[in-house]
């Protein structure tokens, strides 16, 4: 008989089987407040009460044992720049300034692969450190960047979504392609790594401002050529952007019609931002199945806008939304956070994120946004083994909040996502290894 690889994490194990937003609270989640979550060979072998699996669990697997911790799957987050660590905490700037005065000049930077591999590695265990298992993540313009990236998340089994950026113009010269190099270098990154172990390929034109006709059309061309593979860029940001686009595209009927077009939008297609936009756009990023990625800490702390869920959500033309931090824009790593600031955006709205569609969100939700729901995103049997454990008394705070909550469930993830960040993070785990642990 094959060798099992075995281990199993005993504690309170929650995840989503579907949107509560759609289904309700009761049928959108499982819970076990004393349960057991048994891996062989990286994958969920079995999740349930700990009372009824630890009689069946042969003697001597390893348990590490959470009692007071929430097992969840690994969180997810759908836009992000690696090559922007040194940028977060930047002053003063709206988006294109922003750009030009802090972002440009640390991607410059990546064109020494040294560097990008150091930065790769802080990189991820900084997600891994505030239990983000699964990223779409933006390299710069150099092929080094993507391919420094890939190799680290390789080293560490992550399962990650990256591509190259493509931009050939309105960048230092330094940080420009061409249509022509930029379809060259991304085709032979992309067939380098999408698919390879469990790195996946993302097309990334940065945005209509950097990329000319031309190179968005060679952006479609890939897509088409790639059907598998992700398109990812950014979209109605902010409105000097949105000015900008305008006059680089007079022909165009809006923004979205520029990406359209071109044949960029489509169900793999990833949006960040999408808060100033028409609605015949919606209905276009609705009738494609397209992403709109929420930013909330970055379109607050760069002063975008506020992301008006209610309307993209509208039934007679629902858009598909995910969540996630755009750091360097964004000013957390951590998906709590990121949360919190969601329900604060919401709030200024007259509109609600209950704790449970936030984790919803944070997890299958975002999973299902890439359409990764196969392999990760909840804790069903087979499932990858990439999970996150989280202390809801991580803080002072935390745990004096939490002495007045007993075992209600939402009001202890609501505290978790409005009080808890990185310090929540008690463990994370990669295709069932432990890949962080708190000191
Ligand atoms: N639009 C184009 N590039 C970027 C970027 O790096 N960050 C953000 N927030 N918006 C962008
Ligand atoms: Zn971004």
């Amino acid at each position: 008989m094959a060798q099992t690889n075995a281990r199993a994490l005993r504690g309170q194990l929650l995840d989503f089987i579907d949107d509560p937003a759609e289904v309700g609270a009761a049928a959108s989640h499982r819970y076990h407040r004393d349960g057991l979550l048994v891996i062989e060979d990286g994958r969920i072998a079995k999740a349930s009460d700990a009372q009824a699996l630890l009689s069946e669990l042969p003697p001597g697997t390893p348990v590490d044992e959470y009692p007071d911790c929430l097992i969840m799957p690994g969180l997810i987050d759908t836009h992000i720049h690696y090559p922007q660590t040194q940028v977060i905490a930047s002053y003063g700037a709206q988006l294109l300034e922003w750009l030009q005065k802090y972002t440009f000049v640390e991607e410059e930077k990546f064109g020494d692969p040294a560097h990008a591999a150091a930065i790769a590695r802080f990189f991820l265990d900084e997600l891994l450190r505030n239990g983000t298992t699964t990223a779409a993540v933006y390299c710069t313009v150099h092929p080094a960047s993507v391919e420094a990236f890939f190799a680290e998340s390789e080293r560490r089994n992550t399962r990650m979504i990256a591509g190259k950026v493509m931009m050939d113009r309105a960048a230092p010269a330094a940080l420009t392609d061409t249509a022509e190099r930029g379809y060259r270098d991304s085709k032979a990154l992309l067939q380098a790594w999408h698919g390879r172990g469990r790195q996946l390929y993302a097309i990334s034109p940065r945005f209509a401002v950097t990329s000319s006709e031309a190179q968005l059309q060679v952006a479609g061309t890939l897509l088409r050529e790639h059907p598998g593979a992700y398109l990812q860029t950014h979209l109605a940001e902010n409105h000097e952007e949105i000015a900008t686009v305008r006059k680089l595209f007079p022909n165009a009927k809006s923004y979205t019609d520029v990406y359209d077009r071109c044949g960029l939008l489509g169900p793999r297609s990833i949006f960040g931002h999408c808060l100033h936009l028409a609605d015949e756009e919606l209905q276009r990023l609705s009738d494609t199945r397209s992403v709109a990625a929420f930013c909330p800490t970055s379109n607050l702390f760069i002063g975008s806008g506020l992301f008006d869920l209610a309307r993209l959500r509208d039934p007679a033309r629902p858009v598909r939304v995910s969540l996630a931090t755009d750091v360097g824009g964004g000013t957390s790593y951590s998906m709590l956070r990121t949360a919190a600031e969601a329900y604060k955006v919401l709030q200024l709205q007259g509109q609600n994120l209950p704790a449970l569609d936030a984790f919803y969100m944070m997890t299958l939700g975002n999973v299902r946004a890439l359409g990764l729901e196969a392999e990760i995103g909840s804790l069903r049997v087979g499932s990858a083994a990439d999970v996150v454990v989280l202390d809801p008394c991580a803080t002072p705070a935390m745990a004096h909040r939490m002495a007045t909550i007993g075992d209600d469930l939402e009001a202890i993830l609501f505290v978790l996502m409005t009080l808890g960040d990185d310090r929540a993070v008690r463990a994370t785990y990669v295709l069932g290894e432990l890949a962080y642990a708190a000191p």
